[in-house]
């Protein structure tokens, strides 16, 4: 599945200083409410569905029967399906929303048995004298008889009990004919709205993975079971019907009265069930007139194509699928290649074999109104589903427990192919900031898990959905990344290469991609001090990762276990006792390359070939997976040289030193003043990455003292520091006239301007409140360049009064593109007058004003502002009751709403108003409470931090800022 279905970067991207934290973050958001919303319908529907559903028993009994265990047995070995399907895309009378359909699954039996096990979910199945299914024996095997047959709720399976047994060797085919609810429930064959010209439209589409094609159909759902598949859906004329394959001319037909039109498919190649789509819409595309081998076509909805939004989708395809074509030496294996964009999508896309669909916001791109970040979400995300086609799609692993394989490949790669398609915007360094360090916050709690699982622990629907977290993504992206650095990226896809040549249409367990990575050095001159498996198993077997020390003095190398709390004790045993084999790369005062494997506890006398006052930064543009530090002499010859000439240490690297002191600052192992010093430079530094990972990591030193007398100090410590790069970007764009060429400018230029604002450099104000007031005067026109817009408006927000709230407000109901009106709900929350984030949290309980779905992130987003994070918390423990029972106790995003709310919580009085909150709603926390429970831990993490740090922290913050 497309990146964003986890919630890494809504942590990772805590937007707090108020003005701060823009795309990234209300991305993440809309994704998470997205599959809120999914979960929530999924609750009512199930209870709307024709069939009467009983829920799923949560403490299941040791299975006994072969029906009861959530794996499929390995006797029957499905070859090829025959479905069609009707989608109803008007309700019936009862106002429900149906498809019916039929299909044949042809196949062999492997092993004698006298069981059918496929599965079958939520299908309402015709019966055929008494039985669910009919069976025929195919060249000249004689069926045998069917006992019985039901459907066993909790497994999701349809079983045939058969008076005698299937013959191995045989092949034979089973008919089913049913009925499903085409609920909005986002999964399996599901229904998604929109409005056109005030009209009412509705697309039947898909989404199957993981376990939801045996909502549409009986299947052998397991990605293993691989089948060709011959697809027929009936739809109405003014339709078009899309799948996999190419379709043939729609021929006419007449059901139940209606004259409809019948789309076959050409029939796919072998495939995994999770990976079949089917979609019958109005929608129209775009295509390239070349005469390509590969047909590409862009679907939207037909105004969003007419405005050309699916063009920039259309451009870079092409491109990334020559860069895979060359990277994986294989060409495209299909014919087509379809991308859709639809309303409502859970995830941020899905990889379905030559029918990818994706949410609008990863697909569509408007360059009058997307953001420069708008635009590289939809190229990494095309590129991210693009790499499927060959890994995941062409060679399937065999089981869930290797998603990690599959997701952090595909994640790691994307940044290739994003690179190719938009050589300039530095992509291969961008990963280091959106997935590298972000997924080491995570991995670095005794609460991480480590990346591989066994397969016998994911069996069940919801075990195997919980797989897709931040871990298996950027942490899976982030040490394929390392393997194909100190492999050399050439002999990494030739491994791959070979790999895929296997396996291709058939499926593969992780260590066959290690055999072929080891093939591949074996033919390299690379040398390695274990094979790839050895040494990659320390990664994906343990959770964590170490960091590094190193004693330029002694020439000492040494690792431990990170641990952001050195306090927290490690519960899960690991065979490998939390060590690592290393690949610690540095890099010298005179720009010498070194390299050493580190291998154990500890490596001693070391060559690190340095003079007297030199200096070394190790972990090359971070391309390992750990963190690094140093004795005190070079940590201060580091800090001489970014004081100095910092652009002699590479810009990743300058990041990195930023990211890692404060970390190890958290961990005890330096000191805070430590880490504020590696901001000093910053005065100087106009690149992005250095920036932002200050910007993160100063984050939590606001939430802890936006409400104490460490905030003056603080504030005029960063607004001397911002002050330069805001001067820069005002020349760098001629009075702020131009757009800066650099993507990571752009980025920067949003940074300089947000933080310059809420320091109060001189200018700034004036500047974002000037260009509001411009379209205040002519709201149809607004000029204000897409990628400042959120920072424009929420820091006039935050400057102004009631007039531009209102503005604002009006300005969001009128909105209609999602990525807009979205900038406008969080940028209401940035106003500094209670009264009015008052009536913005009533709103927020006014289905009218505020739609359901996006009341609890405007809440969040209200108790980020240091104004309005205690008005927020008296609201919602005012109406604990109405907000639990009316937004649906069972639902994830109170336990984000908890988080939220708690986030700047460092007092024993807060510790207080937390326990008695805690008491009085006792029992009314659902799924809240985990999320309360890390509330208090994380309340007293921060008392015992301010008490330790508080001081050091004014003190330095005034020695910096005092004239002296
Ligand atoms: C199919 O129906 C359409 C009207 O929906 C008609 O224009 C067309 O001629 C018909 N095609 C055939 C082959 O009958
Ligand atoms: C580090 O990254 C930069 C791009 O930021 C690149 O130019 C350089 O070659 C990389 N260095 C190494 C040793 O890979
Ligand atoms: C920028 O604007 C200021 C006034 O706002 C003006 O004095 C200055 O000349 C302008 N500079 C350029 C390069 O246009
Ligand atoms: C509201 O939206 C409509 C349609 O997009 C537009 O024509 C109108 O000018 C907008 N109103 C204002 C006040 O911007
Ligand atoms: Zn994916």
């Amino acid at each position: 599945m497309g990146k964003g279905i986890f919630l890494s970067k809504a942590v990772a991207v805590t937007c707090v200083v108020a003005a701060i934290g823009a795309a990234a973050t209300i991305i993440a958001l809309s994704v998470v409410f997205a599959q809120e919303k999914s979960k929530n319908e999924a609750l009512s529907s199930s209870t709307a569905s024709p069939n009467t559903i009983p829920p799923v028993s949560t403490t299941p009994s040791t299975p006994k029967e072969p029906w009861d265990h959530y794996r499929l047995p390995h006797s029957l070995a499905p070859v090829s399906y025959n479905v069609t399907l009707w989608p109803r895309l008007k309700p019936d009378a009862n106002g429900l929303y149906i498809f019916t359909g039929h299909s044949v699954v042809v196949f062999r039996c492997v092993k004698e048995t006298d069981l059918i096990i496929i599965h079958s979910n939520k299908l309402n199945l015709t019966k055929f004298e008494g039985h669910l299914a009919k069976l025929t024996g195919l060249n000249g095997a004689t069926a045998p008889g069917l006992k019985t047959s039901w459907l066993e709720i909790p497994t999701q399976f349809l079983v045939l009990q058969l008076n005698s047994p299937l013959q191995a060797g045989s092949s034979y085919e089973l008919f089913t004919d049913f009925v499903g609810e085409l609920a909005d429930d986002l999964g399996g064959f599901y229904r998604s709205e929109y409005l056109e010209d005030g009209e009412k439209k509705v697309v039947a589409t898909t989404q199957m993975q993981p376990t939801d094609a045996r909502k549409a159909f009986p299947c052998f759902d397991e990605p293993a079971m691989k089948a060709v598949f011959h697809m027929t859906l009936i739809h109405p004329p003014e339709t078009v019907a899309l799948s996999n394959s190419i379709s043939y001319d729609p021929v006419n037909v007449t059901r139940d009265g209606h004259s409809l039109f019948q789309t076959a498919f050409e029939p796919t190649k072998i495939m995994s069930t999770y990976l079949l789509a089917f979609v019958v819409c109005e929608f129209t595309f775009t295509t390239t007139n070349t005469t390509e081998e590969v047909l590409i076509r862009i679907w939207a909805r037909r105004k969003a194509i007419e405005e050309g939004h699916g063009n920039y989708a259309l451009e870079k395809t092409g491109p990334i699928l020559k860069f895979f074509e060359h990277y994986y030496n294989s060409s495209y294996p299909l014919k087509k290649s379809d991308q859709i964009a639809l309303p409502d999508f859970s995830a941020g896309a899905m990889e379905n074999w030559g029918l990818i669909t994706y949410r609008e916001t990863a697909l569509l791109y408007n360059p009058g109104v997307s953001s420069n970040g708008d635009k590289e979400w939809v190229a990494t995300v095309i590129s991210h589903e693009l790499a499927h086609m060959w890994f995941g799609n062409l060679v399937t692993t065999r089981w869930w427990n290797d998603l990690w394989l599959n997701e952090g490949f595909a994640t790691y790669v994307s940044y290739l192919g994003a690179d190719y398609a938009e050589p300039n915007w530095n992509m291969k360094d961008l990963i280091v900031l959106n997935e590298v360090i972000g997924v080491m916050g995570v991995d670095a709690l005794v609460s991480s898990h480590p990346l591989s699982s066994k397969e016998e622990d994911v069996m069940r629907p919801e075990q195997i959905s919980e797989l897709f977290d931040s871990i298996t993504y950027s942490k899976g992206g982030s040490v394929l990344r390392m393997l194909s650095e100190f492999l050399t990226e050439d002999v990494f896809s030739r491994g791959l290469q070979t790999y895929l040549k296997e396996f291709q249409y058939s499926n593969a367990v992780y260590t066959d991609l290690w055999k072929h990575l080891q093939m591949a050095v074996a033919e390299s001159s690379i040398v390695l001090p274990h094979s790839v498996e050895v040494i990659m198993n320390r990664w994906i077997l343990q959770m964590g990762f170490p960091v590094v020390t190193i004693d330029t003095k002694t020439g000492n190398i040494s690792q431990k276990h990170f641990l952001l709390n050195p306090d927290s004790v490690v519960n899960r045993p690991s065979e490998f006792n939390y060590e690592w084999f290393v690949p610690v790369t540095w890099i010298n005062t005179g720009g010498a390359e070194q390299s050493y494997w580190l291998l154990d506890k500890e490596a001693t006398n070391i060559n690190m070939s340095l003079g007297a006052n030199e200096w070394l930064v190790a972990n090359i543009n971070m391309t390992g997976f750990y963190r690094v530090n140093y004795d005190t002499e070079n940590w201060e010859s580091l800090l001489a040289k970014l004081s100095t000439k910092h652009q002699d240490i590479p810009v990743i690297n300058r990041a990195q030193l930023i990211d890692d002191a404060f970390n190890l600052a958290r961990a005890k192992m330096v000191s805070t003043t430590l880490a504020l010093r590696t901001t000093k430079f910053l005065d100087k530094e106009v690149e992005y990455m250095p920036w932002e990972t200050a910007r993160r990591n100063l984050n939590y030193f606001f939430l802890m003292f936006d409400r104490s007398e460490v905030y003056g100090p603080m504030q005029a410590y960063l607004k001397k520091q911002v002050t330069p790069l805001f001067n820069h970007f005002k020349e760098l764009t001629v009075n702020w006239t131009k757009i800066p060429e650099s993507h990571t400018d752009q980025y920067n230029q949003v940074n300089a301007i947000s933080m310059a604002c809420s320091t109060g450099v001189e200018g700034c104000k004036e500047l974002t409140t000037g260009w509001f007031r411009e379209w205040m005067k002519n709201p149809s026109l607004n000029k204000i360049s897409p990628n400042l817009k959120y920072t424009v408006y929420c820091s006039a927000i935050a400057a102004g009064g009631v007039d531009e709230w209102d503005f604002a407000w009006s300005m969001f109901k009128n909105a209609t593109i999602a990525s807009e009106a979205d900038k406008l709900m969080s940028a209401l929350a940035c106003t500094k007058q209670p009264w009015l984030l008052n009536r913005y949290l009533e709103y927020c309980l006014d289905p009218a004003k505020i739609r359901k779905q996006d009341a609890t992130s405007t809440i969040i987003t209200i108790a980020s502002n240091a104004i309005g994070q205690p008005l927020a918390w008296d609201f919602v423990r005012a109406k604990w009751n109405h907000i639990f029972n009316d937004y649906g106790g069972g639902s994830f995003s109170f336990g984000g709403l908890i988080n939220g709310l708690t986030k700047r919580f460092a007092s024993e009085f807060d510790l207080k108003q937390l326990k008695d909150f805690k008491e009085d709603n006792a029992g009314q926390f659902g799924s809240a409470t985990a999320a309360l429970e890390q509330a208090l831990e994380r309340t007293e993490a921060n008392m015992q931090w301010m008490a330790v740090n508080k001081d050091e922290v004014l003190n330095w913050f005034n020695s910096e800022t005092s004239p002296l």
